[in-house]
């Protein structure tokens, strides 16, 4: 596992947008894998920033996101398919047709989780995967407590979860309790993770991360088992870890 340790958001940001846009350039057909949130926002804006001063092309790029809000349409602007619309795709030139997130909104879920997990390993899997980490520990939406055999699923958020995610909504009762997910073995099956975190509230989880014994309770725990993690993180998430 490699720590890049940063001086704040911004930083963290610049370094996370220069490493993809590497691999873009690199492998102009990668498949990336997305998430949404705070952490990724300043990073999405540096891609954007690139793609247009320098031309960073994303045409041949597939994305997949991590997850997706039950019971949300791909047009209200909680959901993550308007996130990510919304903080990137719009700006850049990548074909709609190849980014992928999972549908909250799909008639049948069960199958929708399927037929996503189908979708990544036919388009030949993730590349890499880019996560943030909740304070609980959760990877996409994976809460303490998932197997770590788990592949796209349903799950119930958090409270935890819920109050650190209504602050994109206008009150708490209007967050979904459900969502869909990549698994966590879908997220270990990447090739290469690139986790970011920045401030003082995750500075415990990524304590956690590195020195808690790899555990279900924990869920980023499992990420000491994958052979290519990159973890980009500021001075105050760090400020545990010695
Ligand atoms: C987002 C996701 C979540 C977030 C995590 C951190 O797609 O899967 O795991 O990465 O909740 O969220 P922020 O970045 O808002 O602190």
């Amino acid at each position: 596992m490699q720590i890049i340790k940063v001086k704040n958001y911004q930083e963290m940001s610049n370094k996370a947008a220069e490493y993809i846009i590497q691999k873009v350039v690199q492998f102009p057909n990668c498949n990336l894998g997305l998430a949404t949130g705070g952490t990724p926002i300043g990073t999405y804006q540096n891609l954007i920033e690139d793609h247009q001063k320098n031309g960073t092309s994303y045409r041949d790029v597939t994305t997949f996101n991590l997850d997706e809000y039950i019971g949300l349409a791909a047009s209200n602007k909680n959901s993550y398919h308007y996130f990510m619309n919304d903080q990137l795709f719009k700006h850049i030139d990548i074909n709609p047709e190849r980014t992928f997130i999972p549908r909250g909104d799909a008639a049948d879920i069960q199958k929708e989780c399927l037929r996503y997990e189908e979708c990544i390993e036919r388009h030949g899997g993730i590349d890499l995967q880019l996560l943030g980490i909740g304070s609980n520990g959760h990877i996409g939406f994976n809460e303490p407590g998932a197997s770590f055999e788990s592949k796209t699923h349903v799950v119930n958020l958090t409270q935890s979860t819920i109050n650190a995610n209504s602050r994109f909504f206008a009150n708490k009762d209007e967050v979904p309790t459900k969502a869909i997910t990549m698994g966590i073995a879908t997220i270990m099956k990447s090739k290469e993770i690139l986790l970011l975190a920045s401030g003082s509230k995750k500075s415990e989880a990524l304590f956690n991360l590195l020195n808690l014994e790899v555990n279900e309770g924990f869920p980023a725990s499992i990420l000491q088992k994958h052979p290519s993690v990159t973890i980009i993180a500021d001075e105050e998430a760090l400020s545990r870890v010695k």
